[in-house]
Order: C-alpha cells, then structure tokens, then sequence
C-alpha cells in the first residue's frame, strides 16, 4: 500500500508517519509538506533515508503538484494533517486559514477523484463543535453535535469537513473524518501550550495564560490519536465521522501548575494575559462510537504522558532550540536547496 501523508513535518502528522512506518513497515510512505514555519524537516531526519519513505516539498493548494505527485505515485490512501493549526494566528490573519485548510482540501480531494484513491481521510478538530459551558460537566460533543464554530480556524477546519462529507454524498469518494481533541507529546511547536510553558519554565522566563486559566481542555497523548486514525483506516466505515478524544479534561491553569511543579518551577512566573477574542470556554468529546465501533481506547494515561512530554523536551533541546531562534526555517535550504 502507498500513501500520502500530508503535513507529516508538522506536530501530529509526523508522529503519525513514524507511527505508520514502525506498524506497517511493508507500506511505502510519502510525505507532501509545503514547510510553513510550523514544518521541520529535521523532525523526519530519523527517517528520510529509509527505502519505503519519500519527502516531497509541496503545497497542497498547488493543483499542478499534487496531480504530479497522483500521477507518480498512484496513493492507495491519503491521510490529510496538513493546515494552517494555531487560532491565534488564524484571529490575525484568516485568510491563509481558508485558503489552505479549504481549498487545499479541495485539490487533494480532486486528485483522489482524478486519479483513484481506496481512502482520504480527513483531521479535523473538536473544535467544529464549537464550546460547552463551564457549568455543565455533563455535556460532551457527539458526532451529532451541530456544528457551531468560533474562530476562524474552527470555521475553516468545518467547511473543509462539510466539503469532505460533500465529495463523498456527490461524487462516492470513500471518505472518514476523525474530530480529536488537544494533543500534546514529542514534536508539538513551541508555540503551542504545553510546549511553551515547559520551554519558558526552563528559561525562568514568565508563563503566560489567557485571562483566568480556567479554559477547559481535552488533552490525548499524541500517539494514541495516531492509533486511532490508523484503526480508522482499516476498520472505519466509509462516509463517518469519528470522535477522538480521552475523556481527559484539564484547566488551562492546572496544566501549567502542574508543568512548574514537575520542573521544581514556582507558580509566581504564571502571569495572567488579556484573553484570546472568542475564546472558547470547554471542550469535551465523547468517543463512545470509536470504542464500541472500532474498540479504540487511549492508552497513555495523562499523568505518564506529561512526565513523558516534559522528559522529551529536556531531552531535545536540539530539536526545539533552532525553532526558537528561528534556524530551523534554513534547514531545508541547507539539506536541499542546492539539489533543486
Ligand atoms: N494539535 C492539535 O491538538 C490538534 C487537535 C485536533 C486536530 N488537529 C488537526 O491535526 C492536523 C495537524 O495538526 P498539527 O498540530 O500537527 O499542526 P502543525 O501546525 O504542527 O503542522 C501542520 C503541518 O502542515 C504543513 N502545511 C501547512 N500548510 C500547508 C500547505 N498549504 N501544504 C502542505 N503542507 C502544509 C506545515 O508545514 C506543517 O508541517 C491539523 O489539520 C489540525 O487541524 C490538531
């Protein structure tokens, strides 16, 4: 089987071709990855000289070079990662939300068509569903919850899940979703929560958290949203949309109390910032279709899984340091620039 992983440099998408290569070694695995600041080739260095492993340097809005790829490669699946991720960003500047998230949806989705695919699958987001309030510990999102979105990310990541579902009512292309929750674990960019209250707190530098902290997140270990999709691939009925998620809910401020701690940090570095606009208040996904359908279960505890995640970034300041400076953006150039 051949597939195409798209924004497999990024955060999960690359978790996700490891994941892919160390469970289905006689698979080939193709990367397509446009490296926006929040792809790093270095990232997949552990990887890049294996036989049945391919990176290709592309946009997946560029029609011509995801047709190309199609027309070399013949993908048996497609598993889309690649977007525009940060809301904060997306409250600066929307557009590029559309543009990649939606239209490069698209085009990937019309290669599948041109060309013939046996699986896309989309990563969505939780988000799509909008938020719960504090007050009602009892809520979750189900796959039924109306859609119902707040930033312009959220509203991007819908519409492309309204296109996906769209191409496989109109055109009978074989399509699954999967909505996850937060993730957290290796390779997530610094500045993203966890990861930046980690790197701050090791520099004594101070924690900032948008107005009360109390924001409620649902927080899976990287991996196991990995398993999930992969499950999705073989077992998942086409035309779904499955919910990823660990029934893990924590407080924006508890995370980060909990981060100073593990690092012998103390709480006075946590400096409360204006909110972010339209922030949302809580997420929570129910995953009982994807357990009783698929007999998916996250494995990695919270507790074990942010021991893990803080161990990995002591441990790889390699990886983070040129990401803060900025470095990583040359690597590409260095690695390949001269090679066209
Ligand atoms: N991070 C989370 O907690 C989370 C939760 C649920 C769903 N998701 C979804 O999972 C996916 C991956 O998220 P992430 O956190 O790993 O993101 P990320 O920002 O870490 O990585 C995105 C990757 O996509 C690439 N990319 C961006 N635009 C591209 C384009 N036009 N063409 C080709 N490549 C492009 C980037 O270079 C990068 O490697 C996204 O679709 C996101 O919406 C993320």
């Amino acid at each position: 089987m051949t597939i195409i992983i798209t924004g497999g440099a990024g955060f999960i998408g690359s978790n996700f071709v490891f994941h892919m290569l160390r469970e289905h070694p006689q698979d080939r695995v193709i990367c397509l990855d446009k490296l926006t600041y929040a792809g790093n080739l270095s990232t997949l260095a552990p990887v890049m000289g294996q036989d049945n492993f391919r990176f290709v340097k592309a946009d997946i809005c560029d029609r011509d070079a995801v047709y190309s790829l199609f027309a070399e490669e013949h993908p048996d699946v497609v598993v889309n990662f690649a977007a525009e991720s940060h809301v904060d960003r997306s409250i600066e500047n929307p557009a590029i939300f559309l543009e990649t998230n939606i239209m490069g949806t698209a085009v990937l989705m019309d290669a599948c068509r041109k060309y013939g695919i046996q699986r896309y699958h989309q990563v969505s987001t939780d988000e799509v569903y909008g938020d719960l309030p504090l007050d009602r510990p009892d809520l979750f999102f189900t796959e039924t919850t109306p859609i119902h979105t707040s930033s312009p990310y959220s509203s991007s990541k819908a519409s492309a899940d309204l296109l996906v579902l769209a191409y496989h009512r109109t055109y009978g292309l074989p399509v699954t979703i999967s909505r996850c929750s937060n993730n957290y674990g290796p390779y997530h960019f610094p500045e993203k929560l966890i990861p930046l209250m980690i790197i701050n707190a090791l520099h004594d530098k101070p924690l900032p958290v948008y107005g009360d902290g109390l924001n409620v997140r649902d927080w899976l270990y990287v991996e196991d949203h990995c398993r999930a999709i992969d499950l999705i691939l073989q077992k998942g009925r086409v035309g779904e949309v499955y919910n990823v998620g660990g029934h893990n809910e924590m407080k924006n401020i508890d995370i980060v109390k909990l981060i100073c701690k593990a690092l012998g940090k103390p709480e006075s570095l946590i400096h409360h910032v204006t909110d972010r606009k339209g922030h949302d208040r809580r997420y929570a996904i129910d995953p009982t279709k994807i357990h009783e359908e698929l007999g998916w279960l996250p494995e990695t505890k919270f507790a074990d899984g942010i021991k893990k995640t803080i161990q990995w970034y002591l441990d790889h300041e390699d990886w983070w340091q040129p990401i803060i400076s900025g470095e990583y953006q040359q690597y590409y150039q260095k690695m390949y620039g001269s090679r066209g």
